[in-house]
Formats: structure tokens, sequence, C-alpha cells
């Protein structure tokens, strides 16, 4: 896999303590609180999994899965829900973890969803944010790095299912998606 990336962008190491610091962010604003973390599938696995374990505070987990990309490097703008969270966020705090923020269009689906189940309130940690790319008007409160507007693979990240499982996040060779 090592071979199909460009160069690194993120490092393990800078990833953890990107994890350890929005986990302290975090930690501080729900301390007295029981919120529901809802990590978006499946992108923000190996994220969702670190970020909740560097918050010492109450929590309820929870996962979602929706759909957006169907394969390529760009967002096909039409957001499905696959798999729905079993939590009712009526009334709780919830805090949505995403690998990427993008266009904007797979969180303004989950964030008018979740508002319209009557959570309470609602914020969001990404991973990363890529602003050149948005299209619509949804923002983290929460983020890990800003990534130029580059195709980013791993940790979690993926380019047609693959390099999910590389430890770092790296930026793909354009011969790979071109070539595909
Ligand atoms: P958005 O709806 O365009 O904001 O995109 C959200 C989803 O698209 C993310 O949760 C990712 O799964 C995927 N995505 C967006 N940009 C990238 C990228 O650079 N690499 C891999 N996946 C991406």
């Amino acid at each position: 896999m090592d071979n199909d990336i460009l160069k690194v962008l993120y490092s393990q190491d800078e990833i953890n303590e990107a994890c350890q610091r929005l986990g302290k962010q975090i930690q501080t604003a729900y301390q007295d609180k029981f919120p529901v973390v809802i990590g978006v599938l499946k992108g923000a696995t190996f994220f969702m999994s670190d970020i909740v374990r560097a918050t010492d505070t109450y929590m309820q987990i929870d996962f979602i899965d929706v759909s957006s990309y169907h394969g390529g490097t760009q967002s096909s703008g039409d957001v499905e829900l696959v798999t729905d969270i079993t939590t009712d966020v009526s009334g709780r705090d919830v805090v949505i973890v995403e690998d990427i923020v993008d266009t904007g269009q797979t969180l303004k689906f989950l964030l008018d969803m979740l508002k319209g189940r009557g959570a309470k309130s609602i914020k969001v940690c990404s991973l990363l944010d890529k602003p050149a790319g948005r299209t619509v008007d949804a923002h983290a409160d929460y983020i890990g790095f800003e990534v130029p507007n580059e195709f980013v693979v791993g940790y979690g990240l993926d380019y047609d299912e693959k390099y999910r499982n590389l430890p770092y996040i790296g930026v793909l060779k354009p011969e790979i998606y071109t070539n595909n």
C-alpha cells in the first residue's frame, strides 16, 4: 500500500496527539453531561475508538452508516442512510464523530436528521476538514487537521474500500484513481 502514497500528511504520532487534544476538549465540554457520541461508519472507525478513549467522562456510544461516495473520489451529493443508530437522541446532547468534512453534504444530512429527532444539542468532531471542498453550510466544532483539496486515505479513510488500514494519513497518487 505504501507505494500508492504520494506523500504522508500526518504520521501515527501526529494523529495520536490530535486525538489526545480533541479528547481533552470534549472532556471539558461534557464533564457534567452524558452525551451520545455517534461514530460515522466506516471512515471514522479508528478515530472514534481513539477519541472516546482519550475522553475521561461518561458517554454513550453508537454508530451510524451513511453513504455518498459509491467508490469514487467525488461525493455524489446523494446521501443515504445505510444503518441507523439504535439510541433515541430526543433531549440528548449529541457528538458526531466524522473522518472528514469535504462538501459538507453528509454532515448536513446527519445534522438535519438528528435535529429532526429532537436532539438537545449537536456538536461535530472531525479528524479532517477540507474547507475547499465545501458546497453546503456545515462545519465541525472540533477539528484535528485542515487538509488541502486532495484525495487523502488511511486511518479509516478509503479509496474504493482500500487503504483504510494504513496507520497514517497520506495523499493517494493520482494515477491510482485515474487508471481505474
Ligand atoms: P462530504 O459529504 O463530501 O463532506 O463527504 C463526507 C465523506 O466523504 C467522508 O465521511 C468520507 O468518507 C468521504 N471523503 C471525503 N473526502 C475524502 C477524501 O479525501 N478521502 C477519502 N474519503 C473522503
